[in-house]
This record gives structure tokens, sequence and C-alpha cells, in this order.
């Protein structure tokens, strides 16, 4: 009998997921680390040597992002639930002046970015920068790969410049799990329902102080190692400081992102932006002045099939 093994890639801000391995109860089929690493480079060099802070002005300029003039703007900043960018907005033609979405079965939720009302209060989010700062927040020019064989740490590349702490919080994911009511899709095609965050996946805290950055990239998406039937379908980036300068949520179009438009937001302190996984090239733009915290999660969705989408690991866009 079939046995599935998931292999899941941590990454420290944006991205945590899983390559779905079938394998015939081998345990030499699992899913090799330079596999992984070769599809978390996504035909990028990574260049083992490159540190953030002696990034030639090419790379530096494609990893750390600011807006320009092709940016579309939008103002978010009234802190109500708002779309930004529809699903599959890229991947729409019209032919015989009918809208195609050429097919593409991914397009299961009428947003593939979007903007929430305050999910926590100032007080509230002073505590997590506390707490996380009490934990200890790890710098590093690493993702996390995970999987049978323990973890392991894929180098960037310079990519990714930040600390970060995974924190495990039940409460904080059933708080979550309630205010996200109304301001997330109750159900996707296929029928699976709203589950949530993940306690266990835990939530991802980080901060930027300037020159820091993460590079453009499609998070990965999977079950997190439970199951096929619960499955991470959205990442929630909520801002927990507002007293920085850069440091939007960049939002880009090409390698087949759903975006047609580069969008950079910068959601009100408590507000989140949350994006679908796997087909949105996104990157964390570069702070400027002041600090910038984020605490990142997953949202799961449950149902009695396995998860109809391909699961993958985070893919570097730049
Ligand atoms: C503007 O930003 C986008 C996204 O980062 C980038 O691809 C593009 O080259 C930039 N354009 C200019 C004129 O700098």
């Amino acid at each position: 009998m079939a046995v599935v093994a998931l292999v899941v890639v941590v990454i420290s801000v944006i991205a945590a997921h899983i390559i779905q391995n079938k394998i015939s109860s081998n345990p030499k089929d699992v899913v090799p680390i330079a596999v992984i690493e070769r599809e978390v480079a996504n035909g990028w060099h990574i260049d083992l040597e490159a540190k953030p802070n002696t990034l030639n002005a090419i790379d530096r300029s494609r990893y750390a992002l600011q807006p320009n003039s092709s940016y579309r703007v939008v103002d978010i900043s009234s802190g109500e639930w708002q779309g930004i960018i529809p699903g599959g907005e890229a991947w729409i033609e019209e032919e015989n002046g009918i809208a195609q979405t050429g097919g593409i079965e991914e397009v299961r939720s009428p947003w593939a970015v979007w903007a929430t009302k305050p999910l926590l209060s100032r007080d509230e989010c002073n505590e997590w920068v506390r707490h996380a700062e009490m934990l200890e927040l790890e710098t590093g020019d690493f993702v996390f790969a995970g999987g049978e064989w323990g973890t392991s740490r894929l180098h960037t590349g310079a990519r990714r410049h930040s600390a970060t702490r995974k924190v495990e919080d039940s409460d904080f994911a059933a708080l979550m799990k309630q205010r996200l009511i109304g301001q997330v899709p109750e159900a996707l095609v296929g029928g699976r329902k709203y589950g949530g965050p993940d306690a266990a996946a835990g939530f991802l805290v980080s901060k930027y102080v300037p020159g820091q950055y993460f590079a453009p990239h499609f998070d990965g998406r999977g079950s997190g190692g439970y199951s096929e039937t619960h499955t991470a379908e959205f990442t929630v980036v909520l801002y927990l400081t507002d007293d920085f300068v850069g440091g939007a949520t960049h939002y880009l179009p090409g390698q087949g992102s759903e975006v047609a438009q580069a969008v950079a937001v910068r959601p009100n302190l408590g507000c989140a932006s949350i994006h679908r996984q796997g087909t949105v090239l996104h990157s964390g733009g570069e702070v400027l002045h002041g600090i910038k915290y984020i605490i990142q999660f997953f949202l799961y969705y449950e149902s009695g099939v396995p998860e109809p989408r391909e699961m993958a690991n985070l893919r570097w866009g730049a």
C-alpha cells in the first residue's frame, strides 16, 4: 500500500509547506534534500557566498524592493476589508468577448490578495512584539527544510534578510480563526471548509530593521505535514507595527503569478494582507527607517477528499 511522505520546508518568514511524495514504504525513496534545493532555487543561481551587506547593486535591486512608477496605487488606509487583486487577474483573457481563465482551476476564491479589518488591537500588537523579543528572534540567511532526515537550512543567497521566531499558540490560533470569519472564504471549490490557522504549524514573528527585506518568491503550499485533507491555502501577513518607512508587501507580476500589475500594500497596525499560496509572486520590501514587525501564518481548509492542487515548496522569483 502506498504511503504518503510529507517533507516540509518552513521558511522563516513567508512560507511553510510541503512536498508531497508518494512512496512505496521504502525510506530511501523520500525526497532528497537536493531535490528540494533545486525546487526552491526555481532556476535562479543561489550564490553560497552572497551576503546581504555585500550584495552587488543589481542583485540588491532585485531582492530589496521599493515601489516605483509601474505600480498600481491602492489605498488600504481605511482599515476596512478590501479586495486588492482578483483571483487569476493575470490569467484571464478575453476570447470572442468571453472572459477565460485558460482552464486554470486554481482560481478558487474571488480574490488572490485582499486586506483585512483590524485583527488585533494596538495593545495586542505591542504584546506580541514584547513576547517575540523575550523569546529572541533569530537572524539568518536561510530557510528551513524539514523532513524525515531532520531539519536542514537552505542558503538563500542573501534573498532573506530579517529575524524570525516561530511561536506555537493554540489560544491565538483560535482567536485568529474567529476574528477572520467573514473576512476569508468560508468554503473553496470542492467543498473544502475554512479551518483557520493551525496551532502546530505556528506563527512566525519577523522583525525587519533598516536595510532588511525578503526577495520576491512564491510561497509553498501544502498540508503542513498533517494530512492531505487539511491543507494550507492562504498566507496571512499581519502588521504589528506602523512606525517604519518602506517595508510594504509587494505583489508582483510575471513567472505565472496571478498578479497583472505590481502593487505594494502597507496594512495598518493590527490589519493584514492575505494572499493565495503558490501562485502569487510577492516580496517584503526593504525597510528604510524604523522597525517593522509582522506576524505571519497560514489558513487551512478541510475536506473529506485530498487537496486537488499540487503541493509545492517555496520558489524564489528573483
Ligand atoms: C519597478 O519595479 C518592478 C518590480 O520590482 C521592477 O520589475 C521594474 O523593473 C521596476 N521598474 C523600474 C523602472 O525601475
